[in-house]
């Protein structure tokens, strides 16, 4: 990993930069992190590193990434922004590594350094719970867009991204509902880029994007992409346009039309994938003709 606030410092302040970084481990020991005012100015990582400045200067958005942190590493860039509900709607986090990286079902995420885009962000819309659902839908057309078009990359659902039948990329969506108060959802997207192999463990599911194409890839230009897409699908989100993000996800997906088998709590139902409701539910036609609304589970 490359220290990005040591080259900050250093455009600046010369040899303090040292200081500055040792100082800046020690904060983080103590919890205290550095934050955006710190990193403007910042444009000197190697072009395998995420260039906060220049994202920040790119950046045309409503309100996603107003409020941008970047953590050479932390333990989740959810748990960060779960500490932190008080920031405004749309606040970023960014780690180039994470150590407690959090998957669906208690599983972890494969987080290592230099390699892939973790980031998550926090959404404050004024719905009750049982209309965010569809997030993760929203989350999936913004992710998979942002993800080169020549690549045959397919949505899964609910929210996996695969690449020639392995995993390239992953959202977690967390809603944090406290009473009267409008409910707070994190949306963290974690995505495979350039890393060149997994642990044993998740080689035969996992792939990035590096492995599938033999290409680097600008993971500040993907993360630029995916924070601009991310801006335009919430506002279609808000604006009540379900049809749209129900057709952009089906148009992402080729699961439909296909037998599948679908875990929910303990239980296996095997059935016809036929499409997404307007609120983003799959319907699982079982071979009795029977249709199924379902809103989460494990799909297979
Ligand atoms: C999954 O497919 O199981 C979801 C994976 C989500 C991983 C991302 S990486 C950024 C954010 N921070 C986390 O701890 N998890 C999500």
């Amino acid at each position: 990993m490359k220290p990005v606030l040591e080259y900050a410092f250093y455009q600046y302040l010369g040899n303090i930069s040292i200081i500055f970084w040792h100082f800046t481990l020690q904060w983080q020991r103590l919890g205290i992190h550095q934050y955006k005012p710190l990193l403007q100015g910042a444009s000197l990582a190697s072009p395998a590193d995420i260039d906060i400045s220049a994202l920040e200067q790119k950046l045309a958005t409503a309100r996603i990434g107003r409020s941008l942190r970047f953590f050479p590493e932390i333990d989740s860039t959810n748990e960060e922004i779960r500490r932190n509900l008080s920031l405004p709607e749309g606040a970023v986090v960014i780690a180039d590594h994470q150590t407690h990286g959090r998957g669906r079902q208690g599983r972890s995420w494969h987080s290592e350094s230099g390699s892939g885009l973790y980031l998550s962000t926090l959404l404050k819309p004024d719905l009750p719970p049982e209309d965010l659902a569809s997030l993760t839908l929203m989350a999936g057309i913004a992710t998979i867009s942002a993800i080169p078009q020549q690549t045959s990359a397919k949505l899964k659902w609910p929210n996996d991204i695969l690449l020639n039948g392995k995993k390239i990329a992953g959202i977690l969506c967390e809603c944090i509902a406290e009473p009267g108060a409008h409910p707070a959802v994190i949306v963290g997207i974690g995505i495979n880029l350039n890393h060149t192999r997994f642990p044993e463990n998740i080689q035969d599911i996992a792939t990035s994007l590096k492995l599938e194409t033999g290409k680097d890839v600008d993971r500040t230009q993907l993360a630029l992409s995916l924070l601009q897409n991310l801006d335009s699908e919430y506002e279609e989100f808000l604006q009540g346009k379900m049809d749209n993000l129900v057709r952009k996800w089906t148009e992402h997906s080729d699961m439909f039309g296909k037998t599948v088998t679908v875990s929910q709590k303990g239980k296996k139902q095997t059935g016809t994938a036929i499409g997404l409701n307007p609120q983003g539910k799959l319907i699982l036609q079982t071979p009795d003709g029977k249709q199924h609304l379902l809103d989460s589970g494990e799909l297979h």
